[in-house]
């Protein structure tokens, strides 16, 4: 897999990454490909929502290379969803986003909404199809925040209410265990509003001796709150942890999926088993 098109240089706007961004596009493409092909037979409609899409590609800082965002990954798998439904905050990302997909995959069905993905859950659920018994649909919902204070619990929740999976990047270390001193002041609702309630400061003073850090507390409580909601979570190796490859392995974030169905969770564990070593998501030009 790889269009060499889409690591090339196109005059738009290119957000920075860091270099860990290729592990996360590595594991998120093999999912949405075993999701989307595996599901195709069952479903007469596939959608794919991506709450935070940035602008379809980036440029990793360190080494300056171009790389796809999670969009295009999205869109260049092998059994395309059948409707793509894409939100992201800032004006010129998701205007270079519609660009690169008009002239990368013109034939696709695409929506484009700008705007706060928290304040827009309206028009994202109107944007997807109706689907009753005899026109059947799934979603696959991709969360990729930066930080904590970009997402609100309740967001999920109102989406959940259609039927949809979950794939979550949740900033564990990155943010959340980075920033400890300061979400967990008692007048802060970052993280109120993240896991969608308050109960968790008197969990935390209970079991903070059962987590060697704050934020593997939150990651686990976050799925806690999911599976509040119908979805399976067993138990902390449902996720999988991403290091900083060459910083003496820091630990950055939590990528976690969620289904209600049994299925859905058994391609999760075998992505997982699957997208350890590192492969190269882009083709060298020769
Ligand atoms: C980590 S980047 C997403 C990267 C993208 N998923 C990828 O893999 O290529 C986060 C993006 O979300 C956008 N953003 C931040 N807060 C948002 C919000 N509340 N709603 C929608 N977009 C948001 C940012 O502008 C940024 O482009």
């Amino acid at each position: 897999m790889g269009n060499p098109e889409m690591c090339k240089e196109d005059g738009l706007v290119l957000p920075e990454a860091g270099p860990w961004a290729k592990t996360k596009h590595i594991k998120i493409q093999y999912y949405f490909q075993l999701f989307s092909t595996s599901m195709k037979k069952k479903w007469k409609t596939r959608v794919y929502i991506d709450l935070f899409a940035s602008a379809g590609k980036a440029r990793i800082k360190s080494t300056n290379e171009i790389i796809p965002g999670s969009p295009l990954l999205a869109l260049e798998i092998k059994d395309q969803f059948d409707n793509y439904i894409f939100v992201e905050k800032d004006q010129e990302y998701i205007g270079a986003l519609k660009k690169r997909i008009d002239s990368l995959f013109p034939n696709q069905n695409c929506s484009y909404i700008n705007g706060d993905c928290n304040l827009q859950v309206k028009s994202i659920i109107s944007a997807i199809p109706s689907f009753d018994r005899i026109n059947n649909g799934l979603s696959l919902c991709f969360i990729d925040p930066y930080n904590s204070n970009q997402l609100n619990f309740n967001t999920i929740r109102e989406i959940s209410k259609i039927y949809v999976d979950f794939l979550i990047l949740i900033p564990s270390y990155m943010d959340i265990n980075r920033n400890e001193h300061a979400y967990i002041k008692e007048d802060n609702p970052t993280l109120d509003l993240f896991l969608g309630t308050d109960k968790w400061r008197e969990d935390w003073r209970k079991n903070r001796t059962n987590y060697n850090k704050f934020g593997l507390f939150i990651a686990d409580y976050f799925c806690i709150q999911m599976k509040n909601l119908g979805y399976i979570y067993n138990n902390l190796s449902d996720m999988e942890l991403i290091k900083m490859e060459v910083d003496q392995n820091l630990p950055l974030y939590h990528i976690a999926f969620f289904s209600r169905n049994k299925l859905g969770y058994k391609f999760w564990m075998e992505t997982k088993k699957n997208t350890t070593k590192q492969f190269d998501l882009c083709f060298d030009e020769e």
